[in-house]
């Protein structure tokens, strides 16, 4: 399975690695087989030795050049980090993205062969209006991508889930997931308000290859519990 943390705009640099120190160390102590990717802020991403994975929450697609307040390929090279969050909500809705500009950072980074975890999900207005206009809405979102690309992971993240405690029910994610796999046989990730009380029910549904954990994640010993769920589920 894929635990991945997205710690968004928290921890320094110093803390990142205090954390990924001690998740590598859990995840070799308890010889665990998880795919585990943490995305870190930029100015916490760092050279790694252990099997975390580490990914960039953003980049823009090109290799440098004059892009204020962006990174490129050139910084990511820096620390050998050859995985990629695109299109997460926070970055289509906060930050404007559009689908136009997802895609182009997609081929981009697609072209280089990274590990690409691309999010998709509806905010509450799309959900309310029933499952039509939501399995629409969430389609629009796979425009331009590349669904048979080979390191592709796709995450699923209802935008009212995210950072609100609030979840579908298990049979709704089921649903939603079984529906997405017909659009790409990608890993599909589940997101939005995992925590260690539920991350085991949520890993545990058909159709859902890992979680996508943002503020539950941020203490390391709570992500290493739903590491360790993940792990327990497959053997
Ligand atoms: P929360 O787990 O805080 O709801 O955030 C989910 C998320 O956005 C992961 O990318």
């Amino acid at each position: 399975m894929i635990v991945s943390a997205n710690l968004k705009t928290n921890l320094t640099r110093a803390t990142t690695d205090k954390y990924l120190e001690e998740l590598n160390k859990f995840l070799n102590d308890t010889s665990s087989s998880q795919e585990v990717i943490v995305f870190p802020a930029m100015t916490s991403l760092n050279k790694q030795n252990g099997s975390v994975i580490v990914g960039t929450q953003n980049a823009y697609a090109t290799r440098n050049g004059a892009f204020t307040g962006e990174i490129g390929l050139e910084q990511l090279e820096e620390f050998g980090i050859k995985t990629i969050l695109i299109g997460h909500s926070e970055r289509r809705h906060i930050l404007g993205e559009s689908q136009e500009e997802l895609v182009k950072k997609f081929n981009f980074y697609k072209e280089l062969g990274f590990k690409i975890v691309y999010c998709v999900g509806e905010p509450l207005e799309v959900r309310k209006a029933g499952d039509e206009d939501m399995m629409k809405y969430i389609s629009a979102q796979y425009k331009g991508i590349d669904t048979t690309y080979k390191n592709l992971i796709i995450a699923y993240e209802p935008v009212w889930a995210i950072g609100t405690g609030l979840t579908p029910t298990l049979e709704d994610i089921q649903k939603i997931h079984t529906e997405l796999k017909e659009k790409s046989s990608a890993p599909l990730l589940y997101g939005g308000s995992v925590k260690v009380a539920n991350a085991k029910d949520v890993l545990a549904v058909k159709n859902v290859d890992g979680i996508l954990v943002g503020s539950a994640a941020l203490k390391v010993e709570d992500f290493c519990s739903m590491c360790e769920d993940a792990q327990k589920l497959e053997q």
